[in-house]
């Protein structure tokens, strides 16, 4: 975990509403990815983190705001080098699969992308199939033919094809079964161990993003709000908004212990303005200036 893989910069991303309201989903986000390291996301729903993974995949052009990828900014048109070292695995992997095409047909059309050959591309596929934990066979099925958890393993497959530098997982479980989910979470960890690449993890399950991240980023309306080692986040949280995400995972039980969580809030002040300030190393906590 020593050098800078992907660098941000101040991105922004404004929508203009058809009000002509201007809704700013991210507004001002740095923050670094080292090799080989897992950068977990969290925070509620709209706080902007799926605009944000669109913006680093390429999905979606920035507001403003600098990217720089190994040291070089990526510019507004990306090499087809850059697309593939950088793969965005969606939410919901039944979108990202083409009904009308077989198993093996997806994964050979991202292997064509890569100009392989398709008399190599039949060996390269089952051993695709194998690393996320699929028989061969199943590359003859059709996406509705298997279950979302598979269809979630052929996703992953079809980013390994690629061979990223950085995988960047939206919210990847949130659509499964819970029994599923763990199954799909050791595979990432798994495939990453073996084919050693950074990954950008967003979730709202935090004891997820514990289990899996080296370093935790608390998004909260757009910015930043906290930022360090994952432990040292979760044990010490800076922010008062990081106090509530992680007071709800504290008391799972919210008739027993709804009383106590409540007078621990009350005291809280949420904002999400000021600047990052360095708590302790690496650990970032947004303060009034
Ligand atoms: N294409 C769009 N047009 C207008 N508003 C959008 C668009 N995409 C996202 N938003 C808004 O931006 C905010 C952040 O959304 P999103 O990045 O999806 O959040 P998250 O992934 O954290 O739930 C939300 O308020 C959402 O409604
Ligand atoms: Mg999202």
């Amino acid at each position: 975990m020593t050098d800078k893989l992907l660098r941000v910069r101040d991105i922004k991303k404004y929508f203009k509403l058809p009000s002509g309201k201007i809704l700013k989903a991210v507004d001002g986000v740095s923050f670094n990815v080292y090799d080989n390291e897992t950068v977990g996301i969290i925070g509620e729903s709209g706080c902007g983190k799926s605009t944000l993974a669109r913006i680093i995949s390429g999905a979606t052009e920035a507001t403003d705001g600098e990217i720089y990828f190994k040291g070089e900014q990526i510019g507004k048109k990306r090499s087809r080098e850059l697309c593939q070292s950088i793969h965005l695995v969606f939410q919901d992997s039944d979108g990202a699969l083409n009904p009308r095409m077989s198993i093996y047909e997806s994964l050979s059309e991202a292997l064509s992308l890569l100009d392989m050959k398709e008399e190599l591309q039949k060996d390269r596929i089952k051993k695709l199939l194998h690393s996320v934990g699929l028989e061969e066979r199943y590359g003859l099925s059709f996406p509705e033919e298997i279950s979302g958890g598979q269809r979630q393993r052929v996703a992953v497959a079809r980013a390994l094809a690629m061979h990223p530098k950085l995988l960047i997982a939206d919210e990847p479980i949130a659509s499964l079964d819970v029994s599923v989910q763990a199954q799909i979470l050791n595979l990432l960890l798994d495939v990453k161990e073996k084919e050693k690449f950074s990954m950008i993890f967003i979730a709202h399950d935090l004891a997820v993003v514990r289990h899996i991240s080296n370093r935790t980023i608390v998004m909260y309306k757009g910015v930043i709000v906290e930022e360090g080692p994952t432990e040292e986040l979760f044990l010490h949280p800076g922010h008062d908004y990081t106090k509530i995400l992680l007071a709800s995972i504290l008391y799972p039980d919210p008739e027993r212990e709804r009383n106590k969580k409540i007078s621990c809030m009350e005291n809280l002040q949420v904002s999400h303005e000021g600047v990052l300030r360095e708590v302790s190393p690496g650990h970032w906590v947004r303060m009034k200036e």
